[in-house]
């Protein structure tokens, strides 16, 4: 089937969500999204929203606590712009019936989190991001001109080289007119025409064997841009959150994501130590558990290479029962579940991929370097985060570009900027049945969580990453000749983007001859500002 709408949005978590609310006030607007509605990373956030939100805090202190994180890659502007519309994107979410925990006093309740240098993380308990996916989706309901398409997923951008002759057009600048895209349920490919299309597919968590992300994130955005040639950027900045829960008997084939003890937690007071009850912290960073990630996610991995263990320790024993329970009611009820009492237990966690702070590059207002594509939240590099994401500055940056992506499309659509043009052909599925295929998909996906998790991981080097290209380009090319005879199915379209993706991050990652934020590479331990104080680029121009 054809439809043709004025906006195409691909994902619904808050990007997607945030920016369909925005459009709809002026256009048609369809959402895909691959499962169903809620699953997203948003869905399972925990720590909050950071905002300058109370009266001992300064705009220029969050911007100034960003860049520090981002370690000299960040864009200031784009920092600012995040940084000053924050409060009235919280406020916003409460407009809409978002419900935030508050003090007794009746105001906003403001947790800490690393590299902060105020309370200013707005949230819902350790819900906040089930709260905010639901307020949005509440939201989105009740709004008659969006059309939410649930077991959507979207396998490629359309753009120019989809064009048959003699409607190609031999211009460099290429467009986007929306996607093709697979419904599941019925197993066809429907072309979905759109005059601006915003990616908003979020994470790639899933590239890596051990991370906190669901299973939707397997980089589906990153790949579809890339293939379509648009410009990505700093894809080596994968952040490994310190503190997922470490459980034994893991299922190297199973795509449940660890679970994540929030950085709230250690912002609240919880302190990391050895398996023999020592700390450690004090000993990388004079900010000890609240010096940013990729500081302590470092040092846990320099810990348990040393040791040879296989978890350290988090612990909040120290604390009233009371208080955690009531600042930590998901995590203490899932530990619990594990047969972990967080209030008499030392919990044991492992640091797992948890971020992507590169990706498609977009100006101010989320343009990508495709005409008509914009990109916001977690597929995006708007340069808010440079190399290293400050805690809680995903969600606030996911509201505040979806905002100016809208913005932005609605001076498109009112000049009628943008066209579809005539010639755009219809899926044509060559493919054959093919069953035993399946076993060779879940064992490629799982290869290539394994060679990212053990070359590109928390700490590289060149001989690793050459490894880890040479594993991948095999890898690729014998996705590339199964998906060109297999059926389709929700399995091989991940494991295509999967592989694409696996390979920008390790080419990536050999490109960056330094190491600074989330890159470290033993060959060159150092940060190099003369050579290296600029984003990493990678565009595919075989088009
Ligand atoms: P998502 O919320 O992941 O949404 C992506 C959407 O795209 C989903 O609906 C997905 O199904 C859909 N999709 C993907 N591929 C396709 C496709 N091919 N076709 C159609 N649809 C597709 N950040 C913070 O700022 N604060 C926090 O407290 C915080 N806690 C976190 C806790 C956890 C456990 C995790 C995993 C992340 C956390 N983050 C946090 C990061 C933050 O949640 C994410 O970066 C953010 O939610 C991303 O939003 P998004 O809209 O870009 O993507
Ligand atoms: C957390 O709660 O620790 C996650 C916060 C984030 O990823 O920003």
């Amino acid at each position: 089937m054809i439809f043709k709408t004025d906006i195409l949005v691909i994902g619904s978590g808050i990007a997607g969500l945030r920016f369909a609310i925005e459009a709809s006030q002026f256009a048609e607007v369809y959402i895909v999204t691959k499962k169903n509605r809620a699953e997203s990373n948003t869905n399972y956030a925990q720590g909050g929203i950071a905002s300058v939100l109370s009266k001992d805090d300064r705009a220029e202190l969050h911007v100034t606590d960003t860049l520090n994180a981002g370690d000299g890659l960040c864009n200031r502007e784009a920092v600012e712009r995040i940084v000053n519309e924050g409060p009235s994107e919280i406020q916003k979410l409460i407009d809409i019936g978002m419900q935030f925990s508050k003090t007794s006093d009746g105001k906003l309740h403001l947790a800490k989190e690393g590299g902060h240098s105020k309370s200013r993380i707005a949230h819902a308990k350790d819900l906040t991001g089930r709260e905010v996916e639901q307020a949005l989706l509440k939201k989105i309901s009740e709004i008659d001109n969006i059309h939410l398409f649930e077991n959507h997923f979207a396998i490629d951008l359309i753009t120019e080289h989809h064009l048959l002759s003699p409607y190609r057009t031999l211009s460099s600048k290429r467009h986007c007119w929306g996607a093709y895209v697979y419904d599941v349920e019925e197993s066809t490919v429907h072309t979905f025409l759109a005059k601006c299309t915003l990616l908003s597919t979020g994470g790639l968590g899933q590239a890596y064997l051990h991370t906190t992300n669901p299973a939707i994130a397997t980089g589906d955005g990153f790949a579809m841009a890339f293939r379509a040639g648009a410009l990505i950027a700093n894809m080596e900045f994968v952040q490994f959150h310190p503190t997922a829960l470490f459980e034994e008997g893991f299922d190297n084939r199973s795509t449940t994501p660890s679970f994540l003890i929030s950085e709230a937690v250690r912002g609240f007071g919880a302190k990391l130590k050895l398996k023999s009850g020592e700390e450690f912290m004090h000993n990388y960073d004079e900010r000890g558990e609240l010096a940013p990630r990729d500081i302590v996610a470092r040092a846990i991995d320099n810990e348990l290479k040393k040791r040879g263990d296989n978890f350290v320790y988090l612990d909040l024993t120290f604390k009233s029962m009371d208080e955690i329970v009531n600042h930590f009611p998901h995590i203490y009820s899932k530990c619990l579940e594990k047969n972990i009492d967080i209030t008499k237990n030392y919990i044991p966690v492992i640091p797992a991929a948890h971020y992507a702070c590169g990706g498609v590059v977009t100006d101010l207002n989320a343009q990508t370097s495709i005409e008509n594509l914009f990109a916001s939240g977690e597929v995006s590099m708007t340069g808010v985060h440079g190399a290293n994401r400050l805690a809680s500055n995903s969600l606030l940056e996911a509201l505040v570009f979806s905002k100016y992506s809208a913005i932005d499309c609605k001076k498109i659509l009112k000049e009628s900027l943008s066209q579809i043009p005539d010639g755009i052909p219809e899926w044509v599925d060559t493919s054959e049945i093919s069953t035993e295929e399946k076993v060779l998909i879940s064992q490629s996906r799982r290869e290539i969580r394994e060679i990212l998790w053990e070359y590109v991981g928390i700490v590289r080097s060149n001989e690793r990453l050459n490894r880890a290209l040479r594993r991948c380009h095999i890898i690729y090319e014998e996705t590339k000749n199964m998906y060109n005879v297999t059926k389709l199915s929700e399995e091989i379209l991940e494991l295509r983007n999967l592989i694409d993706v696996a390979y920008l991050i390790a080419k990536s990652a050999l490109i960056r001859k330094e190491s600074r934020g989330l890159h470290f590479t033993f060959d060159y331990p150092n940060r190099d500002d003369q050579n290296w104080l600029k984003p990493t680029y990678m565009q595919n121009l075989n088009l």
